[in-house]
């Protein structure tokens, strides 16, 4: 019932407003009527600015709304793209001279040099010296390693202290998962070549692989929308 009513007003309302702003000599006459009639223009008055208020507040909804759906769909972009699964190598792009070798890039350095002076030069390459999760990266790795007699420094050291092999990002070797054939006295490092993982003094010339790890990164796949 009362919706009606409004509805009524509005219509009667707009009417006289439309009206009283055309011609400027006769508002009074139009607008000026009972109280009743004052009571509703202003009423309609009213809902019109109400109105109006109403469709830029929804278009301002909308726009975000769609803005924050945006959003969603690049998390979970990001989220399926983290598995392994749904790999999209579009978004994965390696810089020129790296293999992609699952999520990561790897550089094969043609010259060689010590362990040291090899670490140096991936973290100039803002790499780091390769890390090997388990035997199954190894084998994937030793599939890129075209020619036997080439040994790669990997990031992977004897500790001095502890006599451990060390990570060059801090965790310890798990032996269960790799094993170390070699030299295993201070100053060792490790390479990987057809034949193994082996140790050697960290002093030797070797040619060495650096790697960069993919992570897709939001913005690049945000613009895609
Ligand atoms: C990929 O996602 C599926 C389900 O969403 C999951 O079962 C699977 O373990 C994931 N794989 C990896 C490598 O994370
Ligand atoms: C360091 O790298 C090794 C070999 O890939 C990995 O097993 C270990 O989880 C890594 N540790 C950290 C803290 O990322
Ligand atoms: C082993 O690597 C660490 C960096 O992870 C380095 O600080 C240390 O000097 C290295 N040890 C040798 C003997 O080169």
């Amino acid at each position: 019932m009362d919706r009606q009513v409004i509805y009524a007003d509005l219509n009667l309302s707009r009417g006289s407003c439309f009206a009283s702003s055309s011609p400027p000599s006769l508002p009074q006459d139009v607008c000026q009527g009972s109280a009743w009639h004052q009571f509703a223009l202003k009423l309609g008055c009213t809902a019109v600015i109400l109105l109006t208020l109403t469709v830029i507040g929804l278009s301002v909804s909308v726009i975000f709304l769609r803005q924050n759906s945006s959003i969603e769909e690049c998390r979970v972009d990001v989220q399926v793209n983290g598995n392994e699964t749904t790999e999209k190598p579009n978004l994965l792009q390696c810089p020129v001279h790296w293999h992609l070798l699952q999520e990561k890039c790897l550089f094969f350095s043609h010259a060689s040099n010590t362990w040291k002076d090899s670490l140096t030069d991936c973290s100039a390459k803002e790499s780091s010296l390769l890390l090997i999760q388990d035997q199954e990266e190894l084998r994937l790795i030793r599939g890129l390693i075209y020619k036997k007699e080439i040994l790669f420094w990997i990031g992977l050291n004897l500790t001095l202290s502890e006599k451990k092999w060390k990570w060059i990002n801090g965790s310890f070797l798990n032996s269960n998962i790799l094993q170390i054939a070699g030299y295993n006295k201070e100053s060792s490092c490790v390479y990987i070549s057809l034949t193994g993982i082996v140790s050697e003094n960290c002093d030797a010339e070797n040619q060495w692989i650096c790697q960069k790890e993919l992570k897709p990164d939001r913005n690049k796949i945000c613009s895609k929308f």
